[in-house]
């Protein structure tokens, strides 16, 4: 906020440069009846202004909140990184933002989706992105699924509307996404609110130690809230009476000093074990059960303040899984490998070319980057030169070249279009069905079933209906059979 005199009470109003202007509610007129002029340049400023106020809502994940906070390290996990952010004792500040998938803008926080979890750790050595959901797999497993998954779940361009049909199509014709779907239709499918659900970086990451050995690593963000979620109805009734609901509780919250917490804690794979272990280590529709790696805690992530305006520091933050860090690196996950092309992809042209340079998107360390000019530009780099090399004393990476420090052994060979090799225990339902037998309880079953037939009931193609009741009995037959006799009314 300026503290400058526009801000005293009483002070006038002005335009976007300032001057004073002489009416807030009366256009520059000829006479008191006659037309009104084309060089008020404040009425014509207003409306142009008005006319630009909205930049393209994000193509998923468009429903969020927001707010700022920090993360410490309680833990010692020195032996597994060499990130600046997770060394012990260290305080990072940071912003997460919360949302929904597949609604627009303004659609109902308590619809039954996943939720976004996606946060920006400001580090000593820039951006870190962890863009993750409040699920630890997803519904596929390679990124050409990715475009059509999210057309199955948005409006029907030929009707405008949204269509259970098309989404339990897509599903019952991906079998991988068996397990993420059951999450979905699960109680995590609707938490209470966002302070009250977990987080997961969902992907495979690298971690690099001081010695240059590499680990892989899954991030578990757990809620010190504990887990909670809303019953159907009850989140059905909510989405009439507050569509604002947990972009709500999550600001008021803070604002009465109540701040939300979650500890973080990983599960580490040593390298080695990668290429025999019982799941493919990289495919996004599995997890890696604690038995096999538990969780080893990390510290605390609290948020603890609201952005001063929505707009500027949640509307305009922009997440990348792009941005690594030095001892944190990406995995062979393919659909992780395609996200890093497509989310500064995607902000160039929501926000536009200089997107960085925003508030929220800004690091908090000095950029030394050659990139030149562009639209909105409004920060000279230290570059000495606009080009490299230069004789002036420009930044210089210092040429680390050799194998990268983030790398890992890949099989030469040709380019092919392929699954990923199948591990021994690959197979899309077995992690479905272990999670409705082992860790959900009667209670928790009942409501799948419910929620998958309440669901399920407006689908209006009998063969889609068919497939989905086939998927459900392939995944669990017990749970097939009962969506089945709940369709039937039974
Ligand atoms: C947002 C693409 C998979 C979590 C987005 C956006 C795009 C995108 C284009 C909008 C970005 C913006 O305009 O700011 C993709 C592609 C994927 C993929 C191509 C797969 C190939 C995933 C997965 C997760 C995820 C697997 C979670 C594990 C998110 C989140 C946001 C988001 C949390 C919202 C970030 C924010 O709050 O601004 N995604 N996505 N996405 N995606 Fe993905």
């Amino acid at each position: 906020m300026s503290d400058g005199p526009n801000t005293r009470p009483g002070a006038s109003t002005t335009t976007n440069a300032g001057r004073p202007v002489s009416s807030d509610e009366h256009s520059l007129s000829v006479g008191r009846d006659g037309p009104v002029v084309l060089h008020d340049a404040y009425l014509i400023e207003k409306m142009a202004h008005f006319n630009r106020e909205r930049v393209p809502e994000r193509v998923v994940h468009a429903k969020g909140g927001g707010a700022y906070g920090t993360f410490r390290v309680t833990g010692d996990v020195r032996e597994f990184t060499r990130a600046d952010v997770f060394q012990p004792g260290r305080e990072t500040p940071l912003l997460a933002r919360f949302s929904s998938v597949a609604g627009e803008m303004g659609s109902p926080d308590t619809w039954r989706d996943p939720r976004g979890f996606a946060l920006k750790f400001y580090t000593r050595h820039g951006n870190y992105d962890l863009v993750g959901n409040n699920t630890p797999v997803f519904f596929m497993r390679d990124p050409q699924k990715f475009q059509d998954f999210i057309r199955s779940q948005k409006r029907d361009p030929r009707t405008g509307l949204r269509d259970h049909t098309m989404q339990w199509d897509y599903w019952s014709l991906s079998p991988e996404s068996a397990h993420q779907v059951t999450w979905l239709m699960g109680d995590r499918g609707i938490p209470r609110n966002w302070r009250r659900m977990d987080g997961f970086g969902s992907h495979t990451y690298m971690w690099v130690n001081a010695e240059g050995r590499r680990v892989w690593v899954k991030y578990h963000f757990l809620t010190d809230q504990g887990n909670d979620f809303l019953p159907q109805a009850e989140a059905d009734l909510l989405a009439g009476q507050d569509a604002d609901f947990y972009r709500r509780d999550l600001s008021t919250a803070i604002e009465r000093g109540d701040h939300p917490s979650w500890t973080l804690k990983v599960q580490i794979m040593p390298a080695e074990d990668a290429a025999d272990y019982r799941f493919n280590p990289f495919d996004l529709t599995k997890v890696w059960p604690h038995a096999d790696y538990p969780l080893i805690e990390v510290g605390r992530m609290t948020l603890k303040e609201n952005p001063e305006n929505h707009h500027i520091h949640v509307e305009q933050a922009a997440f990348e899984p792009s941005n690594l860090v030095p001892g944190i690196g990406p995995s062979p996950d393919k659909m992780l490998l395609a996200r890093m092309f497509s989310y500064p992809d995607a902000h160039r042209y929501r926000i536009g070319v200089n997107y960085d340079e925003l508030p929220p998107n800004r690091p908090r360390v000095p950029v030394r980057s050659y990139a030149k000019d562009g639209r909105m530009r409004s920060f000279a780099p230290d570059t000495a030169a606009p080009y490299h090399p230069n004789s002036f004393g420009g930044p210089d990476a210092g040429e680390q070249t050799g194998v990268d420090e983030a790398s890992w052994p890949v099989e030469a060979g040709e380019l092919v279009r392929e699954a990923y090799s199948a591990h021994r225990d690959d197979d899309d339902f077995v992690q479905p069905r272990a999670l409705i037998r082992d860790v959900m309880d009667d209670a928790a079953r009942e409501r799948l079933v419910s929620n998958i037939a309440g669901h399920m009931s407006s689908v209006a193609d009998h063969g889609v209906l068919t497939r989905a009741l086939k998927y459900w009995r392939d995944v669990d037959s017990d749970i097939g059979e009962r969506v089945a006799a709940a369709l039937n009314g039974g």
